[in-house]
């Protein structure tokens, strides 16, 4: 049976230049708590999401979907290979996941698996319907503009931490819907738009637009 959209089922997009929070926000406090978790870990050598939950690592999609029948609670799919096969394991992962209700599923690095102008069949389906399955998604990326670009307009919070380059800052600026900033500065009145606010972020800080559509302005919680 379906679990339908009842559940506190939501899409969530974390997005920041490398080392800006990312990882750490995810694992502080995103995945505090679920039921099952699948994890796609391009970068498992040092983001060891394995030993962050106890998880099962595996390379290949057989031994995911093995996994996932024997109903293990914690699963590190970590892809190998040329970027062709990676894209190949990506849609077949997004597959699988979708079978799986009311699991926490955290893709990081989106941008080595979706374009700006394409993505998997599977994930497009995963990022547009899964709330429906109740699952609760979590898309990472430090490259904002080159991913998926209806991705951001299905998420239900978006996390933001400083980009680096203004085709980033414009996508997140429009995405989160920012306003510029008045303040005063020594000598006259400063007006500060919202690409500038983004790209000016130290490392940690954010943006959050809320399931409300408001958003907030904060620090990630001390380590
Ligand atoms: N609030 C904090 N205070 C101090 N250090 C922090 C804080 N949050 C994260 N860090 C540290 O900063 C480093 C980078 O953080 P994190 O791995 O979360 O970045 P990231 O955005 O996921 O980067 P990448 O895109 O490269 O994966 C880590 O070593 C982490 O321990
Ligand atoms: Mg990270």
């Amino acid at each position: 049976m379906s679990l339908g959209t009842k559940n506190k089922a939501s899409i969530i997009a974390v997005i920041g230049a490398s080392g800006t929070g990312k990882s750490s926000y995810i694992k502080g406090e995103l995945l505090k708590k679920y039921t099952r978790l699948i994890v796609w870990s391009p970068l498992e050598q040092t983001d060891n999401y394995a030993s962050f939950c106890g998880g099962v690592v595996v390379t290949k999609i057989t031994d995911l979907v093995g996994q996932i029948k024997k109903g293990t609670k914690a699963i590190v799919y970590f892809p190998t290979g040329s970027d062709k096969e990676v894209k190949t394991q990506f849609d077949r992962f997004c597959r699988c996941v979708w079978e799986v209700e009311g699991a926490h599923v955290l893709v990081e690095e989106l941008s080595r698996v979706t374009m700006a102008s394409w993505a998997p069949p599977a994930w497009k389906n995963l990022s547009t319907a899964g709330r429906h399955r109740g699952l609760t998604l979590i898309g990472t990326s430090q490259r904002p503009a080159n991913i998926d670009k209806d991705f951001l307009g299905n998420c239900t919070e978006i996390r933001c931490y400083r980009v680096n380059y203004d085709t980033d800052a414009k996508v997140m600026a429009d995405a989160l819907g920012l306003q510029t900033e008045y303040g005063t500065g020594k000598t006259k009145a400063v007006a500060i738009k919202p690409q500038k606010q983004l790209r000016d972020l130290p490392d940690f800080h954010f943006f959050h637009k809320n399931p409300d559509l408001s958003v907030r302005r904060g620090v990630n919680k001390s380590l």
